[in-house]
């Protein structure tokens, strides 16, 4: 199995993943494809093994106001088969040594049993527009020092 950076030529097959490993939910797929599409600044990041996607990771522009304030961390899948084999966690664990990212605030949304493994730690600032009381929402690195709603790319909001 191999890490290293995603090249266009597998934005199909990173689609068919996300596909697979978001069975009941359109939007991860939608999101990645619109993020390509609209050419923005994302760090992505896949794990190969006998030539095929297996694992994928994102990270894109976290904002306050109008400022670049950190990476948000989105979407992490690994291939239905291979999952709970630590393929995520070694996925996850790379991309937060590489030097893009190992000195950046990084936010994510998700089961803080599984992020607190890495380092995030539950935070109540920023505040998460996608999540209720912030109950799922975590930083690394995370030095907010007032409480302001943290911004996406826009392609985040559904439908856009
Ligand atoms: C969540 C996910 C990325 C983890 O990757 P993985 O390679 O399966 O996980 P690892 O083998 O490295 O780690 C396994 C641990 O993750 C936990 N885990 C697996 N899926 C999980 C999920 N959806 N939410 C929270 N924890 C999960 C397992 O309980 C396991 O914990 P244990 O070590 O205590 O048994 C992967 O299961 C996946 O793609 N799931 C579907 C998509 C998804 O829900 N992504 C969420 C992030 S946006």
């Amino acid at each position: 199995m191999k890490i290293r950076k995603l090249i266009p030529e597998e934005y199909a097959k990173v689609s068919a993943l996300l596909r697979q490993a978001f069975p009941r939910s359109r939007y991860e797929v939608q999101l990645v494809e619109k993020l390509h599409d609209n050419k923005k600044i994302v760090h992505e990041w896949v794990c190969i093994h006998r030539n095929a996607v297996i694992a994928f990771i994102a990270f894109s522009k976290a904002f306050d106001g109008a400022n670049f304030c950190g990476w948000h961390l989105a979407p992490l899948a690994v291939k239905p088969q291979m999952q709970n084999q630590g393929i995520g966690s070694e996925l996850l664990r790379f991309s937060l040594r590489q030097e893009v990212l190992k000195e950046s605030t990084i936010f994510v949304l998700g089961n803080p049993d599984f992020y607190q493994r890495f380092g995030f730690l539950r935070c109540t600032m920023p505040i998460c527009p996608f999540d209720k009381n912030n109950a799922h929402f975590l930083g690394i690195r995370n030095n907010a020092a007032r409480q302001h709603t943290v911004g996406y790319e826009r392609e985040f909001k559904a439908g856009v």
